[in-house]
């Protein structure tokens, strides 16, 4: 898949690009992309942003700069899947990743300051995505934790091709969160590995694996009632 991220600070993703999902995704053939609405931008002086209409503090990411980015980008044909980074968006999940995933195509809006001018939400946006009821300063960590959702279900981007299918909340755990590892030493402190998974019994491994998933998830459900 191709991941183009649209942001104000493109050096952020530095790290991120380095981190071997990543580059295992990209070694595989596909591709993160950075486009920064700064060098793109068609006002004097490199600005992006204006004092919102009807006052108020804070600057607001303007329309017509958003919309070179994605022209320039894209020219006047098809579009990728175009989604936006806002706190009151869809919650991200399992579920939107897949989705996100089957793409081949999908284009990442970071906003800044007071956020984005609401005709970049009306006409240029397919999407809108949140990471969480909370607001950050900016997109550019939900972009990076997007990104690294889709990347690590590529295939080839793990070095193990279970180890992203069968992970909290997949559907190979029915929705569930994963079970708890253990690895040596089989005592320390006391502390032991529970007898069944050193037992070799790979039928009894995995009723144990899915029965403390269901624990689990038991376990979240009460929380989330007591919240
Ligand atoms: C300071 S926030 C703007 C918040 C906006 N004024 C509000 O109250 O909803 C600036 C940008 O950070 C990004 N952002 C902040 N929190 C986010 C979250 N929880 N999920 C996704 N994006 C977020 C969005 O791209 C947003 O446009």
């Amino acid at each position: 898949m191709k991941l183009d991220i649209f942001t104000l600070f493109p050096e952020a993703f530095e790290w991120f690009g380095t981190q071997r999902s990543v580059t295992n995704a990209v070694a595989e053939g596909n591709e993160l992309r950075l486009f920064d609405y700064r060098r793109t931008t068609p006002l004097k002086a490199g600005q992006v942003d204006d004092s919102p209409y009807g006052g108020g503090a804070g600057m607001v990411l303007r329309v017509d700069v958003v919309d070179a980015a994605l022209r320039i980008a894209y020219g006047e044909g098809p579009r990728p899947r175009t989604v936006l980074l806002s706190p009151s968006g869809r919650l991200l999940d399992d579920p939107l990743a897949d989705e996100l995933v089957a793409e081949p195509h999908v284009a990442l809006l970071c906003g800044r300051y007071e956020g984005f001018d609401d005709r970049v939400h009306q006409h240029l946006a397919d999407d809108e995505v949140s990471i969480g009821r909370y607001v950050l300063a900016g997109g550019e960590l939900p972009a990076m934790v997007v990104a690294d959702v889709l990347m690590r279900k590529l295939p080839g981007a793990l070095g193990h091709e279970d180890s992203a299918a069968e992970e909290s909340y997949s559907q190979l755990l029915e929705g569930m969160p994963e079970y708890p590892h253990f690895t040596r030493p089989p005592e320390y402190r006391g502390w032991t590995v529970p007898e069944v998974l050193l037992s070799g019994d790979h039928g009894k491994v995995r009723e144990w694996r899915l029965e403390q998933s269901r624990i689990r998830a038991r376990e979240h459900e009460e929380l989330d009632e007591r919240q």
